[in-house]
């Protein structure tokens, strides 16, 4: 555990994702006293500026609507914690001098002990020079601990990957990388374990017995807008698919770890996602969204290059070969430039035996990762009143209701706070990533056309549902529309 003495450098402090997640998870760590005491922040980036300047950066994104005057005191006092240091990242000697910096902070401290967490908010272009400079230059040797959290991209296929990953094993040993998905910092996806272990009804339907096939969506009802250089290299499989929906993916499919120790749970989830062969494009759908409603198609953003055949929406139906899984699809669905952003598991569950009912429809267990945290369960009950008849109704956890005070944290708030205490049971271990990369890569290649063609995504009007070709795809695997009129009544809360 990282106690006092702790300072934290943000690499690429004056970039987009320090800025909107880094800066902002670390001040309300701070706000609620999660931080190391007498911690100290130091930024650092390429970019020239000064304390004022990169104290309105860092404070962006902190909301105080109703000029609460605690939460302005804890601003100024972040404020007052965080210093900026401009360097090249491929230069030793800028690193030397920000080392020098460290050890100036450092030297007021009362007792020998000293920690550095490195956080790389940075592009893949000089993750490399940075990992290899703060080892060689800012790294503790006595008395201390280093960390160092990284985060994706790694790589682009599972050769890319090792190449990457392997240049930052050189450096810095498992013990002191955190990879960063932050869908694992997620609420709901941190109740997965808990709904699977501690409930001994729900445990006792997880497997293909009851189960007839999984489904795990994400929405987002924007397109690149303006990141469109950066997505087109990658896609929409490489920057949610293979990450964030397939963790989601193995923590709802492992088995019980003996303990809740990081070990113990990847070991589980490593071992499913190797049961997992590689996906193939017969379970494979592409999309790609058009101009719809006065908003732009993919191909209008000006840094998408022209005629580009990146998917924008995918869904993947994967496999599982263990004696829990065999037989249930686990479809994977994401896209960008839909109707609603939503991101939830929804588990459908077999056919009653038929006979006493007809037409019935199926119990279906909904985790709703976000917005609005829930899980509910589609059961059947009888219809009130004097006729009998069925009706799908739910048995209904909304947070917003049950928890009426709650704050639910934010992912990154989560992490960076474990990453301190140096708990890695929401970090992705090496060999994790490498089994990721094995199951997308050589679908990733037939889309990028390594192996002949590349294939054409089919389009979709944004702001839509996605490709109209979705609703067979999903029937192919089984999936069962609910009895049409079943709409869940809370939805609206969201
Ligand atoms: C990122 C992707 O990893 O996750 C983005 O690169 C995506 O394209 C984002 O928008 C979604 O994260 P969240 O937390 O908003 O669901």
């Amino acid at each position: 555990v990282l106690k006092d003495n702790t300072i934290i450098i943000v690499f690429g402090a004056s970039g987009d994702l320090a800025k909107k997640k880094t800066f902002p998870a670390l001040f309300t760590l701070l706000r609620q006293d999660f931080l190391p005491r007498d911690v100290k922040i130091v930024g650092y980036a390429r970019t020239k500026m000064d304390k004022e300047e990169f104290h309105k950066r860092i404070t962006s994104y902190i909301k105080n609507p109703n000029d609460d005057p605690e939460i302005a005191a804890k601003i100024e006092k972040f404020k007052s914690i965080s210093t900026y240091v401009p360097g090249d990242y491929d230069d030793g000697a800028a690193f030397d001098n920000l080392n020098q910096y460290l050890e100036e902070i450092e030297s007021s401290y009362q007792s020998k002990e000293r920690h550095r967490l490195f956080y790389l908010a940075l592009p893949p272009s000089v993750f490399i020079p940075v990992c290899k400079n703060v080892k060689e230059h800012c790294y503790i040797k006595k008395n201390g601990i280093n960390r160092i959290i990284i985060e994706k991209p790694f790589g682009k296929d599972l050769e890319s990957a090792r190449e990457l990953l392997g240049t930052v094993k050189k450096y810095w040993s498992e013990d002191e990388t955190f990879r960063i998905d932050h869908y694992l910092g997620k609420e709901m996806v941190k109740n997965l374990l808990v709904l699977r272990f501690a409930n001994i009804a729900l445990s006792a339907a997880w497997d293909k017995n009851s189960v007839s096939n999984v489904q795990i969506t994400f929405k987002e009802p924007f397109g690149t807008e303006g990141r469109g250089g950066y997505f087109d290299e990658f896609g929409i499989i490489r920057d949610v698919l293979q990450n964030h929906l397939l963790q989601v993916l193995s923590v709802l499919a492992m088995e019980r770890p003996v303990s809740f120790s990081a070990e113990d749970i990847r070991d589980e989830k490593v071992k499913v996602l190797r049961a997992i062969p590689p996906i193939e494009p017969k379970d494979t759908l592409l999309g790609q969204y058009v101009s719809a409603n006065g908003k732009p198609g993919y191909l209008d953003d000006d840094t998408v290059p022209r005629n580009s055949v990146c998917p924008t929406y995918a869904a993947t139906t994967l496999w599982i070969h263990n004696p829990r899984w065999e037989g249930v699809p686990f479809i994977l669905k994401a896209g960008k430039a839909l109707n609603e952003a939503k991101v939830e598991v929804r588990i459908q569950f077999k056919e009653v035996t038929q006979g006493i009912f007809s037409d019935i429809s199926r119990n279906e267990l909904v985790i709703r990762i976000q917005p609005s945290e829930a899980v509910y369960l589609k059961i059947n009950a009888k219809t009130p009143g004097l006729q009998t008849r069925a009706m799908p109704t739910e048995m209904d956890l909304t947070y917003k209701r049950r928890f009426l005070h709650a704050k639910i944290p934010e992912a990154y708030e989560a992490l960076i706070l474990d990453a301190l205490n140096g708990d890695h049971s929401n970090f992705v271990r090496h060999d994790e990533l490498d089994v990721a990369w094995k199951i997308f890569t050589p679908i990733l290649h037939w889309i990028d056309g390594l192996n002949g063609q590349r294939p054409r995504p089919v389009p979709y009007p944004y702001g839509s549902r996605g490709p109209k070709e979705l609703e067979a795809f999903v029937e192919k695997y089984g999936f069962k529309r609910a009895n049409a009129g079943y709409v869940w009544p809370i939805a609206s809360l969201a």
